[in-house]
């Protein structure tokens, strides 16, 4: 582990509070109930297991951030490094409380995510085509770090199944640091 690593690896434990007052931390497993309370509640992500959140925060807290407002829980995202790819974060799910909105915690997530992991040089997502929220907040995300935004499909309504929207996956970056 290089000295920058080792101190980026260091401060992920610190947890990053923006002007507007919202903390981002890395999750512990006594966030994965409520990460998927606030998955549950966005009416409109993909609602897995109680069990595969409680994993997430397990295994995979390195690439995962939960943001509080005022004392309580208001997002979630949980991510990955991409086996294969391992300077990609894939960004699977991104969750912030309807009351709290609008004040930057997803952004503030994103980027503490991606400070904390100085190797990682683009970030992944997928999208469904009429998330104009979403697809703000990775635009915003590609413009601050100075990085192109580029599209392709990911998985199409067939392979989906269920009458799912097809997911489009954007992938961003160099990273600008
Ligand atoms: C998508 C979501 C996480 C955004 O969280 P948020 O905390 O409100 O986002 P932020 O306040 O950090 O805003 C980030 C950017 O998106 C823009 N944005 C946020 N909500 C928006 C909306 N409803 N319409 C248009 N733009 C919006 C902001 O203006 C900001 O743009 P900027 O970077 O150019 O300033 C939130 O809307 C959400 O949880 N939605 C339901 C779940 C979901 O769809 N998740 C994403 C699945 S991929």
């Amino acid at each position: 582990m290089t000295d920058i690593m080792a101190a980026a690896s260091r401060s992920a434990d610190i947890p990053v509070v923006t002007p507007a007052g919202v903390t981002v931390r890395k999750p512990s497993t006594s966030d994965g109930a409520t990460m998927w309370r606030l998955a549950r509640d966005t009416g409109v992500l993909d609602l897995n297991s109680r069990y595969s959140y409680l994993l997430w925060t397990r295994d995979f807290a390195e690439t995962s951030a939960v943001a509080w407002l005022r004392g309580g829980a208001v997002g979630f995202v949980t991510g990955f490094r991409r086996p294969e790819r391992p300077a990609t974060l894939f960004v699977w799910q991104v969750a912030v409380a309807e009351a709290a909105r609008g004040r930057g915690a997803g952004a503030a997530m994103l980027d503490a995510l991606v400070d904390r992991l100085p190797d990682v040089d683009h970030v992944e997502a997928s999208i469904a085509p009429d998330n104009s929220p979403s697809q703000a907040l990775f635009a915003g995300f590609a413009a601050r770090r100075g990085a192109a935004l580029a599209r392709s499909l990911l998985f199409g309504s067939d392979l989906l199944g269920n009458g799912h929207r097809p997911e489009i996956l954007v992938r961003i970056g160099p990273l600008r640091r």
